[in-house]
Order: C-alpha cells, then structure tokens, then sequence
C-alpha cells in the first residue's frame, strides 16, 4: 500500500505548518508559541482531550477510535531547535539570529499534527492514540520529564513509537533496527589547578596546558586499549580552556567532552577510567585535578516485537525493499529513550534525502517527507488499533 491519498492532499497544508514552525524556532523547554500552536491545532481537529504543561512544556492530544475498547499507543514527536544562525537563505528562514530548526523538529511536530487531523477525522481505529509533543529534546531531558510527569499511566498508554529525519537517506524509505539503535550519553568537565608563573621560568610552574595535553592524550586509550574493540564507545574532548598570554603560564585549565556508549557496562567502566586517569595524570603532574561526570540520555533501545511492526508498517506504505531493518546504531543521543524505558516501542528513521547535515546550519527539513511521514503515523495507528 502506498502512500495515503488523503495524506498526499494535506502536504501543502502541513507544510505551511512546518515553514511557519521553522520561521519561529524555540530552545529547550521555551517552547511556548509551538506548544500553543500545537495545542490550538489539536483543538481545531477536534481531539477528545488536549493536555498542556506536561514535563514544563509538552502537550498530549488524545483521539479515540470508533470504538472506545482497547489500547491506548503513543506516537511522539519533538518540538525544540537549536542555538544555530541559519544560513539556508529560505523565504521562511529563522526569524531569531541565534536559533534555528537545524534537527527538523519542525518537521516531526507539523507531520504528527497532520497524522491527528487525519486520525480524528477518520477515526478508524479501537482504543486511542495519544499525540505527544515534547520540548527540550536537544539537552534537557523533555522526554524524562514527560515521563516523571506521570504521562504514561495518566493515559494508560501501552506503547510508544518514535521518529527521526535522516539527511542521506532517500525520500520515501526508512531505517531501524531492534535493539540499540543510539546510544547513551554522558558529559564530563575536568578542572585542573596548577601553579602559574612565568612562561619563561617553567621550572617553578606546575603548567596546566602540559598537563591538559596529556590528559586530551591519555583519554584516547580508553576507547583503544581498555575497550573490547568490537564493542562501541566514543570519548571525545570538545572543550579546552586555559590561559590569557603568550608569556604567562596559567594556573588553571577546564577540558570537557562526551561519552557516548551503547552497552551499561561500557559506559560504567569507561566512567571508572577516565576516573583513573584523571587521579593517574594529578598524581604524576603534582596538580589537583578535579572531574564532573554527568550520565545523561540513556540507551534508545528499540523493542524486538515492535520493531518488527514498524518495519512492517514502514513496508507497507514504501515496499520493503525501502525498509532497512538492520541498519548500524548511531552514536548520537535521543531522549525518546526515556519514554522506550517506560513502554514497549520503536524509534524509526524517515529519509530526508540529499540535505546538509542534522545540526548544520544549511540543514532544512524536506517538505517531500510530509506524505510519508504522515502516512506512516495513520497506518500504525490503524494497524495496532485495528477496529
Ligand atoms: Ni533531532
């Protein structure tokens, strides 16, 4: 089955809903004229109840079938931008210098809100659908909070389902797989406190930039000699902080970074290391060394029966042959992962085609993903809550 007919007529509509969305992009869990906008549009279509204020700023849609009995599944979507200046020169460009939809949540948000006027519309369904539309997915935690917010046994929600745009992958075919499919991330700071002096006298300093550089090195062989190489872990250092002067020698310096890791095991004994290392590098250096260490998004972990029915539900609008089943995990983050701990579910990837990168600051969602992305919405529904 291809590609709803209904679905096809609302792609104008529901993309004058996404340049808008695009043109006004929010940070974090300041998604307030979004979630207004969700929420009017909720209401306009009709949704038995529209719920705003879960987790800070999220908003749930319910829309019950034909018939009343059954299940209740979830079907998410985000909300956020990021801290990005706009450079694609689009007539509906970022109106905010300094923000941007750089990751096409205006994308997931306009296709889900799409999916529920054609799911209240049609209501060919038993049970209900619950539209969830979360803030602060980059950073933050919305998912959690919607979670901690009690959204998942308020509504009696059975399972949950995900989305994502992929730049690089072809419009009209998707991706997934059971299991990981991205990984859990932590954040580290690392204050080192030498003794500053004279550049030119470093014998009475204890260099905070030597021992910094050895630190950034010493990192390195957590991933490459105290990791089994077939398992996956990234530690990467992204900011390094010190010093004002060419001929002082600072007292202090500030590194921090990000662990990324698919298995709990591998992300506790990466933690441990990098401990080691950091106490290992104070100790031979004579400095103070002090860590932060922050565990944040856990594991996206897809379920293995569900996954297999977003595989089949994929494959019934886009044939199987545009279905990737098995595709490789990410090892970026993705707070969908707090909701996948709290329900069965599946996180899917949708192709936005030839487009620059998620994050860049030329990125722009595709609007030729609307049909699919919405159809794809309708037939799961339909399909688990098969009336
Ligand atoms: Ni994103």
């Amino acid at each position: 089955m291809p590609i709803l007919n209904r679905a096809a007529e609302m792609q104008e509509e529901v993309a004058g809903w996404r340049r808008r969305l695009h043109q006004n992009p929010e940070l974090n869990f300041d998604v307030f004229e979004t979630a207004a906008f969700v929420t009017e549009k909720l209401k306009a279509f009709g949704c038995d109840e529209v719920v705003t204020g879960l987790g800070k700023t999220g908003v749930v849609g319910i829309i019950r079938g034909r018939r009343g009995d059954g299940s209740t599944i979830g079907m998410r979507a985000d909300m956020d931008a990021l801290p990005i200046t706009e450079i694609t020169g689009k007539p509906y460009a970022s109106g905010t210098p300094g923000k941007m939809h750089a990751c096409g949540h205006d994308g997931h948000t306009a296709m889900l809100l799409g999916a529920a006027k054609y799911l209240a519309e049609t209501r060919n369904f038993a049970g209900s659908v619950a539209v969830i539309f979360q803030p602060a997915e980059e950073g933050g935690g919305g998912g959690n909070e919607m979670v901690k917010d009690g959204m998942m046994d308020r509504f009696s929600i059975a399972k949950v389902f995900g989305m994502h745009n992929m730049p690089g992958l072809p419009v009209g075919q998707f991706a997934l797989k059971p299991g990981a499919i991205m990984a859990a991330t932590a954040e580290f700071t690392i204050r080192i406190k030498g003794r500053g002096g004279h550049a030119a006298m470093p014998h009475g300093t204890i260099d905070p930039v030597v021992i910094g550089s050895q630190l950034v090195g010493a990192l390195q062989t957590i991933a490459s000699r105290n990791t089994d190489p077939v398992e996956s872990l990234v530690v990467s250092v992204t900011k390094f902080h010190a010093g004002d002067a060419y001929n002082v020698i600072p007292e202090t310096a500030e590194l921090a970074g990000t662990v990324r890791t698919l298995k709990k095991e591998v992300a506790k004994s990466a933690e441990q290391r990098l401990r080691d290392v950091c106490a290992g590098i104070a100790a031979t250096f004579g400095a103070e060394i002090v860590l932060d260490y922050d565990a944040n998004y856990p594991v996206t972990f897809n379920h293995p029966e569900e996954t297999v029915f977003a595989g089949d539900v994929a494959s019934g609008i886009a044939g199987e042959a545009q279905v990737h089943r098995a595709i490789q995990p990410l090892m970026g983050g993705e707070d969908f992962s707090y909701m996948l701990e709290a329900r069965p579910g599946a996180f899917i990837f949708i192709g936005n085609g030839d487009s620059a990168g998620l994050h860049h600051p030329a990125y722009d969602f595709n609007d030729e993903v609307i049909p699919h992305g919405v159809s794809y919405w309708v037939k799961l529904a339909e399909t688990a809550l098969a009336a």
